[in-house]
């Protein structure tokens, strides 16, 4: 209690980690956007163009890949954190779209000279990578270049944005391409049929082969727009917090996604969970406030691997329940328009995420999607080998296994994306709320009931 009373009287300068708490697409794009107004500088921390931030404001719907939804707040600074692979032609592309729809990002956006950059060999590995994994091997990346651009981070061969100022520049790209000719090479001698395309928007790809001076010219171009956007980022955040500003950390992807906590290998290849806030940013443990979970009333996942709850998907299971998550829920991805799994909200998971992020609070999102579903079930605790266990097996051939064991609860089967206070809630939906709320660990502090900013319950943020 006295932490929280802590936390409330801190409120005015306030570091906030967001993040999401199952397999990504929680709703943290229209999260962060309502937070945002609580915040001075917005940081992206990890992931890179693979996600889609989805922001419904002014009845005007944008998907943010890599800038934060906090540009679309006047006044508010936004970082592209070191922790973020970020493609230079996607960023463009970004800035030039907000630019177009009257938003001006120069002077309001910084990009981390740590910040390692996704090339676009990098989706051409990426590509040729899956295409050469064998069926159940699979993970079904976004095909954006992600995995390639983290391995060449840690293997101290990537390219970070601060290379970008450098003279030699453009030899550099020369020099990087020629390594991953090699690399294709070899991918396509030894497993990658040789009718696989690996595409690469913009550039020619003949015979499994990259053109060194295409590569050079576009990345020419790439310098020269955003130049003007690197700087340090450590002190400049460091300056913020001195002065008094409140900085909100936003993750992308999902705790179930993480690296290291999440189903490996079917995950993504940087840390979603709040701890990669601190190595993204630069910021430091001791400078975290807060820690929001995003979870959504139901899970869905994109992409390969375990999914314990899993009700609907395009391939072996049609649920109907599950398939009304999927309609109503609007539930494709953001960036590649896949249909997600979807199933019951799973409990074990949202504790597990409220354990390795120190979730204070839960951002509780699409309520309003189960509002058609006569029963509806809560995920308490699995069975493994005939055994009830209430966490996370660390293999995900053993998460595979697991038989959920579910809690029944009845829906309320009417409209609440009209409620505007958490106590005008149809009673049997407060249930719910209350039950998953005492079910995973931490307090409400938001409940989002719609798509739009508007329809939001800010209980306690
Ligand atoms: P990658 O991040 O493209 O390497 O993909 C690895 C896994 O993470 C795949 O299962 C993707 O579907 C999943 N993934 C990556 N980004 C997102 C996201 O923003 N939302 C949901 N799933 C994602």
């Amino acid at each position: 209690m006295v932490y929280y009373a802590a936390l409330k009287e801190k409120q005015s300068q306030m570091n906030t980690v967001l993040i999401g708490s199952q397999w990504g697409d929680e709703g943290k794009g229209k999260v962060i956007d309502v937070l945002t107004d609580k915040a001075d500088v917005v940081v992206r921390y990890q992931g890179g163009s693979n996600a889609g931030h989805t922001v419904i404001a002014e009845g005007k719907k944008r998907v943010l890949r890599l800038i934060p939804s906090g540009i679309l707040h006047e006044g508010k600074t936004c970082i592209i954190g070191n922790g973020v692979v970020m493609n230079p032609l996607d960023l463009i592309e970004e800035i030039e779209a907000m630019r177009a729809s009257g938003v001006e990002p120069k002077g309001r956006l910084f990009i981390s000279t740590r910040t390692q950059m996704v090339m676009l060999y990098h989706r051409a590995l990426d590509k040729a990578e899956e295409a050469a994994r064998a069926p159940g091997k699979k993970i079904g990346t976004t095909g954006r270049g992600i995995g390639p651009a983290y391995a060449a981070k840690v293997s101290r061969t990537g390219l970070r944005c601060g290379d970008m100022l450098r003279d030699d520049f453009t030899d550099i790209v020369r020099e990087q391409v020629a390594e991953t000719n090699r690399k294709l090479k070899m991918l396509r001698a030894e497993r990658v049929d040789a009718g696989d395309q690996i595409g690469v928007p913009g550039c020619t790809v003949k015979d499994y082969q990259l053109d060194a001076d295409e590569f050079a010219r576009i990345y020419a171009v790439a310098k020269e727009k955003l130049s003007p956007y690197i700087i340090d980022t450590v002190p400049y955040l460091h300056a913020a917090k001195a002065a008094g500003k409140s900085i909100l950390c936003e993750g992308a992807q999902g705790t179930m996604l993480d690296i290291d906590f999440g189903t490996y290998p079917f995950v993504t290849s940087s840390n979603p969970t709040s701890g990669g806030a601190c190595i993204g940013s630069g910021l430091s443990p001791r400078d975290i406030d807060c820690v929001v979970g995003v979870v959504k009333a139901y899970t869905t996942r994109v992409g390969e691997g375990p999914f314990p709850t899993e009700l609907y998907n395009a391939v072996d299971k049609q649920d109907p329940d599950g398939k009304t998550m999927a309609e109503v829920g609007h539930e494709f991805g953001a960036v590649t328009k896949r249909p997600r799994r979807t199933g019951w909200y799973d409990a074990v998971i949202a504790r597990y995420a409220q354990q390795v992020n120190g979730i204070d609070y839960w951002a509780l999102t699409k309520l309003d999607v189960l509002d058609t579903i006569p029963k509806i079930k809560i995920c308490v605790a699995y069975e493994l080998d005939g055994k009830r266990i209430d966490t996370i097996p660390s293999s995900a051939s053993d998460l595979a296994r697991v038989k959920p064991i579910y809690e029944e609860m009845d829906g309320w089967m009417c409209e609440t994306s009209n409620v505007t206070r958490l106590e005008d809630l149809p009673p049997k939906a407060k249930a719910y709320v209350d039950r998953l709320v005492e079910l995973s660990g931490a307090k409400l502090g938001i409940l989002s009931i719609g798509p739009a900013r508007e329809s939001t319950i800010r209980v306690a943020l």
